[in-house]
């Protein structure tokens, strides 16, 4: 079977992916920045890996250790809310390295066998704030719709050589450890001039009974876009993210 390596599969989504392919009976590489065997089913299929996607040494060595890698699905990622002006110049940095340069470093190491091969498919989750400008988010939808563009851009170089790209935006999953994890990055507080803001959105996310998205449907989505040749270049992942695709 082929062999899917998906980033950040300690939780959330990432956990899901891979239950959802070694379901499929794929290989998996399930890789976390600290490993964990109890998470997954235990298989021969399924293999845990550590992983930084900000460390060049650990993903030369993941990479290593992989062996052949038909998909690879850039999931790892934090989140951060505040308004750029109580954004420290290290949590961008830190959104950036893990979202954005960490996709492209994943990719780096990966395609060189793919190219040879002619023959691979990358999947990078990015997010579905990136349909709308939204609030506090500036930083961190900046750090996924970098993906986007980016993604869009080497799709073009890559399909001479059979290897597809692909983007999955997921919408609000409250049910994963993003929110939890976003908030040990906002050790500074709101400023105070943008309270009234702070509180309206808050007030806002707690009346939203709309949908929301699951884990589940992020993993159908990574896979429609892994098995199906002709899925979208970007595929929003739940009914939230499916609404705002389609609203323009
Ligand atoms: N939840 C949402 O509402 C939502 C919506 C749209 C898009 N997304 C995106 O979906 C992806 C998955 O998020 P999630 O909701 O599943 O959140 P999650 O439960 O917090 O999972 C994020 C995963 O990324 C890992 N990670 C963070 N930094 C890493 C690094 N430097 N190297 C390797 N792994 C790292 C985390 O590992 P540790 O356990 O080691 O921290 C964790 O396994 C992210 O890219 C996120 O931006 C989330």
């Amino acid at each position: 079977m082929p062999t899917i390596l998906i980033t950040g599969c300690s939780s959330g989504f990432g956990l899901e992916i891979a239950r959802h392919f070694a379901a499929r009976d794929w290989d998996v590489v399930a890789t976390m920045r600290t490993p964990r065997e109890d998470v997954l089913p235990a298989s021969e299929r399924v293999r845990v890996l550590p992983l930084d996607v900000t460390s060049a040494d650990s993903i030369a060595a993941v990479v290593a250790a992989a062996g052949s890698i038909d998909v690879l699905v850039n999931n790892a990622g934090i989140g951060f809310l505040n308004a750029l002006e109580g954004t420290p110049a290290e949590a961008a940095r830190q959104i950036f390295e893990t979202n954005t340069l960490g996709t492209i470093a994943m990719m780096q190491a990966v395609l060189p066998q793919m190219r040879e091969r002619r023959d691979g498919v990358v999947v990078n989750v990015t997010s579905s704030v990136t349909y709308r400008p939204l609030p506090l988010l500036s930083v961190y939808t900046a750090s996924k719709a970098a993906v986007n563009a980016f993604s869009d851009s080497v799709a073009v170089e890559l399909a001479p050589f059979n290897v597809r790209v692909r983007v999955v935006l997921p919408g609000r999953a409250p049910t994963t450890r993003f929110g939890e994890n976003a908030r040990a990055l906002m050790t500074g507080g709101f400023p105070e001039p943008y309270m009234p803001l702070v509180e309206q959105v808050m007030a806002g996310w707690q009346q939203d009974t709309g949908p929301t998205t699951s884990s589940e449907d992020v993993a159908e989505a990574v896979w429609r876009a892994v098995t199906d040749i002709s899925a979208p270049a970007h595929l929003p992942a739940g009914a939230d993210a499916i609404a705002w695709s389609q609203a323009g």
